[in-house]
């Protein structure tokens, strides 16, 4: 579908792009693979993989989305005709609607959370956690708030379902103008609030040993696997390999200089996630939680609520951290959910109301299922992950850098070069040094070394 409408001012198209790139991604799954994957070495492979395979792989999907102005599919059916191409664009359709079924299940989470801060039941501490030491006692009540809203059966489901009604609420009435405009006030403040949060963080106890964890690097922690997390975490949080960028841009206005936009949105990107480290991992340390066995879900709504804890007002704080957050997460499932939404419609011609609902439907299965495989059905196992897991590794760590892989190889070996070169001059107007350097990254760094990073688990 061509589209002509472009975003008003070069801040709202910033601000907008950033809205799908920043959420749970950042705030959620960055802290929790950084713990995973030994802190400051799994950093320093994030941040090579942002910048040195992620902008490159952002230019082009933005070269293509605002020169070809259509759907993943659209693309590659416009640029390669008939040919097999157009299965290409069909990765990011799956891969896209296997991360909403856990993304929304976290969503929900971050809503129930909103709910019993304002409640106050978060911070209600049960009485036999007075025998402990007050960070003993803190960690236990938080850790058993953890177990009864997100590993029981029905609350976190209620959530989820609250998430998923909203979002079809939003995406039948219509993405840009409601959520579009109060992201661009939102987001402003969340960044605010998380600069607030790491002053909090930073004054702990033993903030300096958590930082250490974080920014100073064991190389000897680089392992195969660690790069593949760091690679699918990069491609994550950056929405990359997913055609919500391609879409973004062809909104575009013709003078939009799409390398300097991709830089600026990954740098946001990288630094609201290096705000969420610099808060979660002195924390840790000072309820001497480091080393524990500790899961994903576990550093944001166990360590986070024992940050707030210390503040005057924590319900008050908590409240709006979990609210911003759910807002967050809202603009990234919206813009997920849009990717498989306009291909029923652009595809097989159904109305918006009834591709809203075609995908929105299955969601309510999807994501109870994943729900209960964090408690009542965490025995079920996928090559050792539990269902949430093995969706998300699959989709994040596989799927989409493969997607990124195929989208390389389409404009560095088959797409007329004119196309990238192009966009990244606008057409001549500006000069772009990034051009043979993009086009270089395209044509063989990103293929060959996402192929070796991803290949490289198999080859121990
Ligand atoms: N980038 C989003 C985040 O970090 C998640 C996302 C992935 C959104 C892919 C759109 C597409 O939370």
């Amino acid at each position: 579908m061509k589209s002509k409408d472009t975003f008003g001012s070069k801040i709202a198209l910033v601000a907008a792009t950033v809205g799908s790139a920043v959420g749970l991604g950042n705030v959620w799954r960055f802290p929790a693979e950084t713990q995973a994957n030994g802190g400051a070495a799994f950093l320093l492979v994030y941040i090579a993989c942002v910048f040195l395979l992620g902008v490159p792989v952002m230019v082009g999907e933005f070269a293509l989305g605002r020169g070809i102005k259509e759907d993943a599919v659209g693309v590659y059916r416009r640029l390669a005709g008939k040919t097999p191409w157009w299965l290409a664009g069909t990765l990011p359709i799956i891969a896209s609607y296997m991360i909403l079924s856990f993304y929304i299940v976290v969503a929900g989470w971050t809503l129930e959370y909103f709910f019993f801060s304002v409640t106050g039941d978060l911070f209600q501490s049960s009485s036999e956690t007075i025998a402990y030491s007050w960070g003993e006692a803190c960690d236990v009540q938080f850790k058993e708030k953890m177990t009864e809203y997100i590993q029981s059966d029905f609350k976190p489901i209620i959530f989820t379902f609250i998430a998923i009604i909203l979002n079809l609420l939003i995406l039948v009435n219509g993405v840009k103008k409601g959520i579009g405009k109060i992201s661009n006030i939102l987001m402003p403040i969340l960044f605010i609030i998380l600069l607030l949060f790491c002053c909090v963080s930073l004054s702990l106890p033993k903030a300096t040993e958590g930082l250490k964890f974080f920014m100073s690097p064991d190389f000897s922690k680089i392992t195969p696997m660690v790069c593949v997390n760091a690679l699918g975490q990069a491609f994550f949080s950056l929405s990359l390999g997913m055609g919500v960028l391609s879409t973004s841009a062809s909104y575009f206005p013709k003078d939009t200089k799409l390398v300097t936009t991709a830089i600026t949105v990954s740098s946001l990107d990288l630094l609201v996630a290096l705000m969420m480290g610099v808060i979660i991992f002195p924390a840790v340390t000072s309820f001497g939680l480091l080393g524990n066995e500790l899961e994903g879900a576990t550093l944001v709504f166990v360590t986070l609520p024992q940050v707030f804890s210390q503040m005057h007002f924590s319900e008050f704080w908590s409240a709006l951290f979990f609210l911003l957050l759910f807002v967050a997460a809202l603009t990234s499932t919206i813009s997920i959910a849009e990717v498989t939404i306009k291909f029923f419609e652009d595809r097989f011609k159904v109305s918006r109301i009834k591709s809203c609902i075609l995908v929105i439907l299955p969601l309510f299965i999807l994501s109870s299922v994943c729900s209960l495989s964090q408690g009542t059905l965490s025995h079920i196992k996928i090559f050792g992950y539990s269902i949430f897991d093995a969706l998300d590794a699959c989709s994040s760590n596989i799927m989409l850098p493969v997607g990124a892989i195929i989208m390389s190889i389409f404009i560095g070996w088959y797409v007329d070069k004119k196309v990238l070169k192009d966009e990244m001059t606008n057409h001549g107007e500006i000069n772009s040094i990034m051009y043979p350097i993009v086009a270089f990254i395209l044509k063989w760094i990103a293929p060959v070394l996402i192929t070796i990073v991803l290949l490289s688990p198999l080859l121990k």
